[in-house]
């Protein structure tokens, strides 16, 4: 039997945390009108704010875009990035491709760009001295945590990036060293899809996480030199109960 576990999580605990891991979808087409209120926003803000951050530089920002005039430039950006997107999937492909809806920017009440500031406690900080992608890195951190903290609050959360930053930047009024790392359309939704919209369509499968894992060095598969890890991978799918 392995020694308790200090620190470790009770199985409810755990089921909560497994949950919006396996629950948390990108949210695009099922947006409700319905507002998120001040401290359920609060919440999920903190959420994202205590991420890990190289060095402990806490590089982002949040800006809350509500204002319908905004969001709609943001909106006429995606549109231009989505058209010149289109193109470059190959002929059988662009028909599905124009049948996805790729952003929530108008039908979600909220939108928020999480960004970077790569100066902040800087120029030398912990961490980032051999990898200086790293700041980048940390702003993501607090969009995973955000997006998790959102689905267990009942919320979906979908990230647009097919807007070329410039824009982003112009609407947002970013100064130059400001980065925006992610636009991200919140509220309520009619419901969470079981699956990636992607896969249900078949546009890619999920891959299976045994073939991801390689054991010491690159291509080294877990099934010859770690069976038994194979074996718990392959076999356990997810951790949460139904
Ligand atoms: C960095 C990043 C950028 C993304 N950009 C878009 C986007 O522009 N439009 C979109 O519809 N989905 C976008 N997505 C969502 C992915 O398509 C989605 O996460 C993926 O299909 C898996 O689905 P799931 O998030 O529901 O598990 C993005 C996701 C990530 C992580």
């Amino acid at each position: 039997m392995p020694k308790e576990m200090v620190g470790e999580f009770s199985e409810d605990e755990k089921d909560g945390l497994y949950r919006a891991i396996y629950t948390r979808r990108d949210i695009r087409s099922q947006f409700i009108d319905e507002p998120v209120p001040e401290a359920v926003l609060s919440r999920v803000l903190h959420a994202a704010h205590y991420a890990p951050s190289v060095g402990f530089m806490q590089p982002w920002n949040f800006i809350l875009v509500k204002d319908r005039h905004k969001r709609a430039l943001v909106h006429d950006a995606f549109k231009r990035a989505n058209a010149e997107a289109k193109l470059l999937f190959s002929e059988d492909k662009r028909a599905q491709y124009s049948g996805f809806k790729l952003e929530g920017i108008m039908e979600a009440p909220l939108n928020i760009c999480i960004t970077c500031d790569k100066e902040r406690f800087g120029p030398v900080v912990i961490g980032r001295t051999a990898q200086p992608i790293m700041d980048i890195f940390s702003s993501v951190c607090a969009v995973q945590n955000l997006w998790l903290a959102a689905r267990a609050e009942g919320l979906g959360v979908g990230w647009v990036s097919i807007v070329k930053t410039e824009e982003i930047r112009e609407v947002l009024s970013l100064p130059g060293k400001i980065l925006p790392i992610a636009y991200l359309c919140v509220g309520y939704v009619s419901h969470f899809p079981e699956k990636p919209e992607l896969e249900s369509a078949g546009w890619l499968p999920r891959l299976p996480l045994e073939e991801l894992v390689y054991s010491e060095s690159w291509g080294e598969q877990c099934k010859t030199s770690w069976p038994e890890l194979h074996t718990a991978i392959a076999s356990e799918k997810k951790f949460v109960k139904k």
